[in-house]
């Protein structure tokens, strides 16, 4: 699991923010132990992941059309199916959901998530950086 670095920043506001808080959800949630009576709070971390990344997702996706970032649509796309991925996710760490044992459907879970993150955030969202970079003055106002 990755340690946030300052080279990950994007805007030094709130997409940095969201950014940092993703990251140590999925790093408290891996550091859950995969016993049974762990699946509520393991659930309530996943929710709070869900949540979060909702709103992050919106409001980077404002930001980038504020700024009219050439990919906008593919950019909205990946977060439609990133969202589509934490659900199946959460449904099968979750007991009303899940076929799987709460200890095998978070191991799954816990290699899966920091990719979910990582993946999307070194492809998608770091080369956002280069395009704010260019725009002196551009402050990300916080949504929370
Ligand atoms: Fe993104
Ligand atoms: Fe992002």
């Amino acid at each position: 699991m990755l340690e946030w670095r300052d080279t990950m920043s994007i805007d030094r506001g709130a997409l940095d923010d969201d950014h940092h808080r993703l990251n140590e959800l999925i790093r408290h949630f891996v550091a859950l132990p995969g016993e049974e009576e762990q699946r509520p709070r393991a659930i309530a971390l996943l929710e709070r992941l869900r949540a979060l990344a909702f709103r992050h997702f919106e409001q980077e996706e404002r930001v980038q059309a504020a700024i009219r970032y050439p990919l906008l649509a593919d950019h909205r796309s990946q977060h439609r199916r990133l969202v589509l991925l934490l659900d199946d996710i959460i449904a099968q760490v979750d007991e009303r959901e899940s076929a799987f044992a709460f200890g095998y459907a978070k191991e799954k879970a816990d290699h899966l998530l920091p990719f979910w993150f990582l993946d999307h955030f070194t492809r998608g969202d770091l080369p956002l950086k280069t395009h704010l970079a260019k725009i002196p003055g551009l402050v990300c106002a916080p949504v929370r």
